[in-house]
């Protein structure tokens, strides 16, 4: 099943944001196969975000980033990748579609709320940058067979 890496960024953390969130991937059939607490290291945010290196918002980005703690998860369901980035909408909380998660709770660019894994590639390895294997958890629920028929 696909997998996603999501981050809860330090300004959902803030603003108690975390669990209305976290109801919308559950509300729309995505199971939760891992999910922690940490205050990032700079060098592992340097690492998550190193292709917009050198671009204008780099250093407030790494500054915003580590600056709290976040709550990194990885989610699993069909087409789990493309599904949280629309669910997410736009970057800019000003262009984000009313009903997103961005339309309806932010209205800035870097404080976006959360992170979600843009392509496979990406997935992979940003689950892999955050995550040992044995901290995420393959399991079935009682309801997946109600929300998907895939296997
Ligand atoms: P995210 O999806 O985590 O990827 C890069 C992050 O940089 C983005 O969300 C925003 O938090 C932040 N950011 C700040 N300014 C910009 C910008 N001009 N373009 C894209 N991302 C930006």
């Amino acid at each position: 099943m696909e997998r996603t890496l999501i981050i809860f960024k330090p300004d959902a953390m803030n603003r108690n944001l975390v669990g209305r969130i976290l109801t919308r991937f559950e509300d729309k059939g995505l199971r939760i196969a891992a999910l922690k607490l940490q205050q990032s290291p700079r060098a592992l945010v340097e690492r998550h975000y190193e292709v917009h290196k050198g671009r204008p918002f780099y250093d407030s980005l790494v500054e915003f980033m580590t600056a709290g703690p976040v709550i990194v998860g990885v989610l699993e369901g069909p087409g789990s990748i493309a599904v949280v980035r629309r669910l997410l909408g736009a970057t800019h909380g000003q262009e984000a579609a009313p009903g997103t998660i961005r339309g309806d709770f932010g209205l800035d660019q870097q404080y976006n709320l959360v992170h979600a894994s843009d392509s496979p590639e990406t997935a992979k390895m940003e689950i892999e940058l955050f995550f040992k294997p044995d901290e995420i958890v393959g399991y079935k629920r009682v309801t997946d067979r109600w929300i998907t028929s895939e296997k």
